[in-house]
């Protein structure tokens, strides 16, 4: 199949993918991946935001991310590896801040010190890291904490 022949998708994810969001996420995620418990525990949160991307009817990546006041957080986001490098990340991680970006003022995240094609990811789109967490991972690694700030409706108001 041509690439420009495949259908991409992003849309709310729904219990009936966490089979596939389990895989993807133990396949990512070795020390630091979520129980399915975890993983459905988010439907009952209103302030969980959770999106998958599909690939020709599969889901091949995720997101899920939480809004307190005007901030959210990115708790959770992967792709499928055999699709790294592609251009779906971006995608994904692109639709969450158009979404967002008249909803909060800030997104913030933690990112493995070690883990440069999400940081580079991240800075590609605006993020900057703003602090360092010792220590912050169980193995004992250290993440940066990284955030982009987004102009709200707000701002524009204060003129
Ligand atoms: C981080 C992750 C979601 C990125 O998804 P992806 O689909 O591979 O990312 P993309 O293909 O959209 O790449 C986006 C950017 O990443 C960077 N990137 C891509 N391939 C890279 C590589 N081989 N090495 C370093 N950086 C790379 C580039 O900056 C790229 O931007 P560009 O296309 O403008 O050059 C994916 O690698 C993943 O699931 N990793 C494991 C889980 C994880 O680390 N999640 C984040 C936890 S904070």
């Amino acid at each position: 199949m041509n690439i420009q022949d495949s259908v991409l998708v992003i849309r709310p994810m729904e219990k009936e993918d966490m089979d596939a969001v389990v895989e993807i996420n133990r396949e990512c995620f070795t020390s630091d991946a979520w129980s399915k418990s975890a993983f459905e525990r988010e439907f009952s949160l209103n302030y969980s935001h959770k999106y998958v991307l599909e690939l020709n009817g599969s889901v091949i990546g995720y997101l899920i991310a939480w809004t307190v006041y005007d901030t959210a957080t990115l708790m959770n986001f992967a792709v499928k590896k055999e699709y790294w490098g592609k251009g779906y990340g971006k995608k994904l991680l692109t639709y969450l801040i158009e979404n967002f970006k008249d909803k909060v003022s800030a997104i913030h995240l933690d990112v493995r010190k070690s883990n440069m094609r999400a940081i580079r990811l991240y800075k590609s789109l605006g993020f900057k890291i703003i602090s360092e967490r010792p220590k912050y991972y169980s193995d004992g690694e250290s993440a940066y904490q990284m955030v982009l700030e987004l102009s709200t409706p707000s701002d524009s108001l204060k003129g």
